[in-house]
């Protein structure tokens, strides 16, 4: 049986999200997302200790109209026991539940092991993208950097 249960985000698991979304202004600002309901968040909870996190967008995704699913991650002592299939899992029936097709996310195109993580999932390639990224200082909602990055554009059929 499984130890660990997902369920949406509180504002309370704030500071365990630092380490899984790689800093706290970006935990604050998906947070922040999920709260306006732009955005579910969804956490895997061990023991009540935060293990994992996964963030499904509806507005301004990048293959659009599917919902994007982004911000994966299961903390390194947790993983390879079914976390980060059961976060993306459960992000799939959100998606599903509020009418959606398909799912969609990218992954960067040297990250083998993203690739072969989501193909086990039933996700597939379905073409290249140039991710434009960009990092928002949530108190003031200024930009405090941005970039791109060469990803592959995978897709899973929901239903
Ligand atoms: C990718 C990540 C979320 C996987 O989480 P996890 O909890 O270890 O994954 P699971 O245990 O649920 O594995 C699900 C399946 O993927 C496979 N898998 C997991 N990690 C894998 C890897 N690194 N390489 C190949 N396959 C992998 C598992 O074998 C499993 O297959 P199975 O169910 O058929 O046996 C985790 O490694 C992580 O947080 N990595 C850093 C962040 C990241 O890469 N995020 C995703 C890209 S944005």
């Amino acid at each position: 049986m499984n130890d660990w249960l997902i369920r949406a985000v509180r504002r309370a698991d704030l500071d365990r999200l630092t380490e899984l979304a790689g800093s706290r202004e970006r935990a604050e600002v998906r947070l922040q997302a999920a709260e306006r309901g732009n955005e579910d968040m969804l956490v895997a909870v061990v023991a009540e200790d935060v293990v994992g996190v996964v963030s499904l967008r509806w507005l301004d995704g990048c293959d659009a109209p599917n919902p994007w699913l982004y911000g994966l991650a299961v903390v390194p002592s947790a993983r390879r026991r079914g976390i980060g299939r059961a976060l993306v899992e459960a992000g799939q029936a959100t998606g599903a539940v509020r009418g959606a097709d398909m799912m969609s996310l990218d992954v960067d195109v040297d990250d083998d092991a993203a690739v072969r993580f989501y193909e086990r999932l039933g996700y597939v390639i379905v073409r290249p993208h140039e991710h434009h990224w960009r990092a928002i200082d949530p108190r003031t909602g200024g930009i405090t950097g941005e970039g791109t990055a060469a990803t592959w554009i995978m897709r899973r059929q929901l239903r």
